[in-house]
């Protein structure tokens, strides 16, 4: 039986044991931090999703837009949701036809819906009516005519109980009260046919989701009837939770599309999409670095890491950690310890978390941190201190091949 965590694939770990046996400890270029994805991993469990005929699958781009990754998804039937120009083009340069792209997002300037439709999009989730009447005028004048769907944010009236988690406003969609107030017969251009909510993140539990989902269903359909839509698409986001804490809250697959295909019943819709960021991608990437320091300072063990939130910047928003082992073997003989694992930025937020390791855990030893596929190497904040950029490899058939090699300071300063 295999030593590694349930997370860690064996195969991967054995690959990157050998890279660190033959490791480049030259200062100026060695890899302070990188990325690496497991392809088959990825491939298998994307397969999985599909298995299914429910739900109409896009993949969120922004989760993690390395090419191999966008090839991975294109190759199990994905479409994808892209949030910005050089999303899109990332996406068109893996020869993606433009059909197969969505444009979500709060940012969506004239020029850049322009750009959009002249790129062959014809797909847009709309969050504001500013958008919605430069879309019709630049459809118009290209002569094309984009299917859309309205962002939708719903709050809960003072004093219910919010399903949601609390009644921030946020730049994404409008109320319905404020949709109510335009006519579908004001842009000739579009094809308003659906709508989009999604206000909710990194569920773990099946029953929430399909509570959350249902309680979308009344105020979205009543919508639509006042807008005199034909409601012919529902699209609910993403949200789909990773158990980062592995405390084995995971979701059900099969138990979502049952709960999907209600949904899609009580809606009426003949087409329900889910853009998947975490969900598709997180447990397929791996995050390493190696300890540089260690001491007991007051009451705590700590650990310096020669990267932290520079490469993954996730534990410090969300305060929870990746799952992290030792790379090495020497794991298993000692006893363990809780460890609090610093980044090198000085900033006391460069914080990888308190995670248990072997109490024998030494200078030079090499970590691996688990889920790290999505919201990783792009999400972060690089440049701060002036650190090599992580590298970022893919594991696919037993070879370990490098994508990106770690980018040195004097590469990216001016
Ligand atoms: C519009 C939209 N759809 C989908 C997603 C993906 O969300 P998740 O990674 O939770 O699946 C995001 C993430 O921010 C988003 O903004």
């Amino acid at each position: 039986m295999s030593d590694f965590p349930h997370w860690l694939a064996d195969d991967l770990a054995l690959s990157l044991q050998d890279k660190a046996a033959n490791k480049n400890d030259n200062i100026l270029d060695s890899e302070n931090g990188y990325f690496v994805y497991h392809l088959d991993q990825l491939k298998q469990h994307l397969a999985n999703l599909q298995q299914q005929d429910v739900v109409k699958l896009w993949y969120a781009v922004k989760a993690n837009p390395l090419s191999h990754v966008i090839k991975a998804l294109d190759g199990q039937g994905f479409n994808f949701d892209v949030a910005s120009v050089g999303e899109l083009q990332q996406v068109l340069a893996q020869d993606i036809a433009p059909e197969r792209i969505l444009n979500t997002g709060p940012a969506k300037s004239k020029k850049q819906l322009q750009y959009f439709l002249e790129q062959g999009v014809n797909t847009f989730v709309v969050e504001s009516v500013n958008q919605l009447i430069w879309l019709n005028e630049c459809a118009a004048k290209l002569k094309v005519k984009p299917t859309v769907l309205l962002r939708v944010q719903l709050q809960w009236p003072d004093g219910k109980k919010n399903p949601l988690g609390g009644n921030s406003l946020t730049p994404f969609g409008l109320s319905t009260a404020k949709w109510q107030q335009i006519s579908l017969r004001d842009y000739p251009a579009l094809d308003i046919c659906g709508l989009h909510i999604f206000q909710w993140g990194n569920m773990l539990s099946n029953e929430k989701m399909y509570s959350l989902w249902s309680q979308m269903v009344a105020p979205l359909t009543e919508l639509a009837k006042q807008l005199g839509m034909a409601l012919k698409i529902l699209d609910l986001g993403g949200g789909l939770g990773l158990d980062y804490l592995t405390q084995t809250n995971t979701l059900s697959w099969s138990q979502i599309i049952r709960d999907l295909a209600q949904i899609k019943q009580q809606a009426e819709v003949t087409e329900l999409w889910l853009e998947l960021g975490r969900y598709a991608v997180g447990e397929c990437g791996y995050y390493v670095t190696d300890i540089v320091d260690k001491k007991t300072n007051f009451t705590e063990q700590q650990l310096v890491l020669a990267a932290g939130i520079n490469h993954i910047i996730r534990p410090a928003i969300t305060e929870q950690a990746f799952p992290c082992t030792l790379l090495s073997d020497k794991q298993q003989l000692t006893p363990m310890v809780d460890y609090h694992m610093h980044g090198p930025l000085c900033t006391s937020l460069d914080k990888l978390g308190t995670l248990p390791l072997p109490t024998n855990v030494a200078v030079g030893d090499e970590l691996i941190f688990g889920y790290c596929g999505a919201y990783g190497f792009s999400e972060s904040m690089p440049f701060f201190l002036c650190h090599n950029v992580a590298a970022e490899y893919v594991f696919e058939q037993g070879e370990l091949t490098q994508v990106r090699a770690p980018q040195v300071a004097s590469e990216y300063l001016r």
